[in-house]
């Protein structure tokens, strides 16, 4: 009864990991579930306050247009300045989303046809892979290795299919590597792209969320990036709002143009009290934002630094809301992370749902408070000492 392009859709992992939470529930297990990457927090007050003011305003209640307000657009652009010192035009150059999975689920759909080929980072953000096959467009791989520090190497990439490409996906900090990328690779990038007439999107959801003093750059910093390419922002992370479904795009006119013409085609803009509760997390105190820092700090260092006593090394990482941790014991990332799942109770995601060389990793995600976090190491802990 449903379309085979939707059997292509999805790792099968994660379904089958759904399966067991819920089979283990059932048994009474107690769960820590590390595996979603749905903050715990909750906005400030006050971005709750704006918004809850908006939903009881009765002239907030019409359609919207598909680039949103002025205000929301012009703010966008002011806190890019504020934060990367980037220009950008409020007019043409940003776009409200409905999430930035929005817009990376409709970005091939507006800019290619069946057949293209997109360049995806492998482990990746499931989205990228999805929007490319439910377009019909073909996924060539970029694979994410350690020994690379998780960047694609671009100069691997062959000639005559980087000459096809007509798009390619990045993501710094990562999901799921948690790697970070220096402004020299996104420099590279945009040679690499304006050489290949290739069109970059940027998956930037995880700019405001690092640590130590480390702060993400725009791949728009880099002079040209505008002319090749987008960046993807998203309100969820940053301001725990992802249920409100927010986040916008900004970057090269004619880019920005076709997905706004696409998305005129399919739907209305964002409800109006959710621009405007964005707009204001945009430009008042970003307080909260320090402080969301600081909590998903404090819990890399209780899972880190716990794990690494336990005798499993692993990488504390700069940014993003995950740790990517190579498997400590011989076992497959889907068997070790079932296995743990089953005698520890603690849920993490096997690296292979991300893609094939997501193998031999497995996926973290810091959304439990420190108390929970402490006890789900001591489980692991336990774990480890009687696998
Ligand atoms: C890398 C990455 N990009 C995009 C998204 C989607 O974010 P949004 O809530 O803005 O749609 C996520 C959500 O987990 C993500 O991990």
């Amino acid at each position: 009864m449903k379309a085979r392009r939707l059997s292509s859709l999805g790792a099968s992992v994660f379904s089958e990991l759904d399966d067991l939470k819920k089979e283990l529930e059932k048994d009474g297990k107690q769960l820590i579930n590390l595996s979603i990457g749905s903050p715990d927090r909750a906005p400030s007050q006050d971005i709750q306050k704006v918004l809850a003011e908006g939903v009881l305003d009765g002239s907030n209640y019409g359609y919207t247009l598909t680039r949103g307000t002025a205000s929301f657009r012009a703010e966008c652009a002011h806190w890019y300045k504020k934060r990367f010192d980037v220009d950008l035009d409020p007019q043409k150059e940003v776009l409200p989303l409905m999430g930035s999975q929005d817009g990376l689920a409709h970005i091939f759909l507006a800019l290619c046809d069946p057949g293209d080929v997109a360049l995806i980072p492998d482990p990746g953000y499931p989205i990228y892979t999805a929007g490319c096959i439910l377009a019909g467009g073909e996924k060539v791989a970029l694979p994410l290795r350690e020994e690379n520090g998780f960047l694609p190497d671009l100069s691997a990439i062959a000639p005559e299919m980087a000459r096809k490409a007509k798009i390619m996906f990045l993501n710094y900090p990562n999901n799921p590597t948690a790697a970070v990328a220096p402004l020299s690779f996104f420099e590279e990038v945009v040679h690499f792209a304006k050489k290949n007439e290739i069109v970059v999107c940027h998956d930037a959801a995880y700019s405001e969320l690092a640590f130590d003093g480390y702060r993400p750059a725009s791949f728009l910093q880099v002079p040209g990036a505008k002319e090749v390419g987008i960046e993807f922002h998203s309100v969820s992370k940053t301001y725990n709002l992802a249920g409100v479904r927010l986040g916008f795009v900004v970057g090269n006119t004619q880019v920005v143009d076709a997905l706004a013409e696409l998305k005129s085609n399919i739907d209305y803009g964002v409800f109006e009290p959710i621009l405007q509760a964005g707009a204001y997390a945009l430009s008042a105190s970003q307080d909260n934002v320090i402080s969301n820092r600081q909590a998903y700090q404090e819990r890399r260092d209780i899972w880190v630094e716990g794990c690494v006593q336990a005798g499993w090394s692993m990488p504390s990482p700069q940014g993003s809301m995950f740790i990517w941790a190579p498997v400590p014991t011989n076992q497959d990332s889907r068997t070790f992370a079932f296995d743990l799942a089953r005698k520890a109770g603690v849920i993490v995601v096997p690296g292979v749902a991300f893609g094939e060389y997501g193998e031999g990793y497995v996926r973290i995600g810091l959304v439990q408070e420190p108390v929970v976090l402490v006890e789900a190491v001591r489980r692991v802990q336990e774990f480890l000492a009687h696998p």
